[in-house]
């Protein structure tokens, strides 16, 4: 089992619609998300982000928590509708003034501040006016950087312009099952180059108001072939390009995979010296690998992903209660492949998000019992070890989630947080996994 440095960075991970409620408040204009969850049947349990932690008005309580977790650095998304109510244009500084005590709060409690600027709560007038499929958007986006940086750039630490522009792409635009709920198939392919043109303006304006460190929040899974068939072979090879490389390369080479920068919308040449701007870090958000295959198992109703590859059911490991198979050694995989594959153009890595819904509740004395929440981020902790030792630069992680949350279109029905949130009382319990972690953190500075 390998060891992780005694400077290694220990943080967590939460985002702006998933945590805050107060979507009426100081001036916040409306976001996809807002407006995806008020569509009949879209939301598992039927419900939405307007209340969620509260953190709205809890700042103060979830600072307190992560100070007794002794995190080194929280990463925390900024709601671009509370900032630009209307995407662009006029700036409502109260949004900006919650973001501005958060950050204050944090480093009066020595943790790093890391706004994420894009955790998917797009304004609704952006996606009135077509959303990522826009180049417009694009730009809107590195205007709201420049926003947001400007307040907040003298004080923040790590910057990741974009959360996940995989999952936006295909969840979002592709299959609808995210908002804005458009299912477009292969369709969504420009939301990708506009989301990753997004960062690079992002990352250019950021760079102009002097932040310390800029990254990127990129979702990766192993993507593995479901038989040494040529057919499933070349099929994971087609969802590693499309799933991971695509999001990537633009990023670390300036180039997009071969054959897919041609479907793509706007002067993609010009527009990727701008997307490959060199960063300080690479964030790396994983959960598990995927299985892929040219066609559905026998008898298995594959989903279809509209793409010419299906997704099998993974077997022959634990899985949590969104029933993902729990696969450690998959982060392993996945960051030594990440540098072997991409070497000197691979900033230190960042896992900025990784962990599993466990929805153990509270027992009859109150108490959390999450212990397979300990399992899962113990043994994620030891395959990063086990990474450094094979030469991946992996400098830290940030656990997803502080607190149970608004888990998208799954509402409150899976629980990630370290947290327990009663969401009829508000009442927050800090879990097993919360003690255990904080004891992770103190033992690893020795
Ligand atoms: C997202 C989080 C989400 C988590 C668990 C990640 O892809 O960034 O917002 O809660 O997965 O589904």
């Amino acid at each position: 089992m390998g060891t992780l440095p005694a400077d290694f960075v220990f943080g967590v991970s939460t985002a702006s619609y998933q945590i805050e409620g107060g979507v009426s408040e100081d001036g916040r204009g409306r976001s996809v998300w807002d407006d995806f969850c008020d569509r009949p049947g879209v939301i598992a349990d039927g419900s939405s982000g307007a209340v969620a932690c509260d953190s709205f008005h809890r700042s103060g309580d979830d600072i307190a928590a992560m100070a007794e977790l002794g995190i080194a650095a929280y990463r925390f998304s900024v709601a671009w509708p509370r900032v630009l109510p209307q995407g662009r244009g006029q700036v409502n500084q109260a949004g900006l003034d919650y973001y501005d005590r958060l950050v204050d709060g944090l480093l009066a409690h020595g943790i790093r501040p890391c706004p994420t600027l894009f955790h998917w709560d797009l304004p609704s007038p952006l996606e009135a006016a077509g959303g990522w499929l826009e180049r417009d958007t694009a730009l809107a986006f590195g205007e709201y950087a420049a926003v947001v940086a400007d307040r907040l750039a003298d004080r923040a630490d790590m910057w990741f312009p974009v959360n996940e522009p995989n999952v936006v792409t295909y969840l979002g635009y592709g299959t609808g099952a995210h908002a804005p709920g458009r299912a477009l198939g292969l369709g969504a392919l420009p939301v990708a180059h506009h989301l990753l043109l997004g960062h690079g303006l992002a990352v250019a304006a950021l760079r102009a108001a002097g932040a310390a460190s800029i990254g990127c929040a990129n979702h990766h899974s192993p993507v593995w072939a479901a038989s040494e068939s040529p057919e499933d072979e070349a099929a994971a090879a087609f969802c590693d390009a499309t799933f991971n490389r695509l999001f990537a390369e633009p990023i670390l080479l300036g180039a997009y995979p071969e054959g897919l920068g041609d479907m793509l919308p706007g002067p993609v040449a010009e527009d990727l010296q701008l997307i490959s701007a060199p960063l300080d870090s690479y964030g790396v958000n994983y959960y598990n690998p995927v299985l892929a295959a040219a066609t559905p198992g026998p008898g298995e109703a594959a989903e279809s992903t509209g793409l010419p590859y299906f997704f099998r059911r993974i077997e022959g490991y634990p899985r949590t209660d969104f029933d993902w198979p729990v696969v450690p050694d998959g982060l392993r995989e996945l960051v030594v492949q990440l540098t072997q594959r991409y070497g000197d153009r691979l900033p230190p890595i960042y896992i900025t998000e990784n962990g599993c819904s466990d929805n153990t509740g509270p027992d009859s004395v109150g108490r959390v019992a999450d212990s397979r929440r300990i399992d899962y981020v113990a043994n994620h902790l030891d395959a990063l070890g086990d990474a450094i030792d094979q030469g991946a630069d992996v400098r830290g992680y940030f656990q997803w989630s502080l607190l149970d949350n608004f888990e998208w279109a799954d509402g409150y029905a899976q629980r990630f947080g370290l947290i327990h949130v009663d969401f009829d009382t508000l009442t927050r319990t800090p879990k097993d996994s919360f003690a255990w972690y904080r004891d992770r953190i103190a033992a690893n500075r020795g």
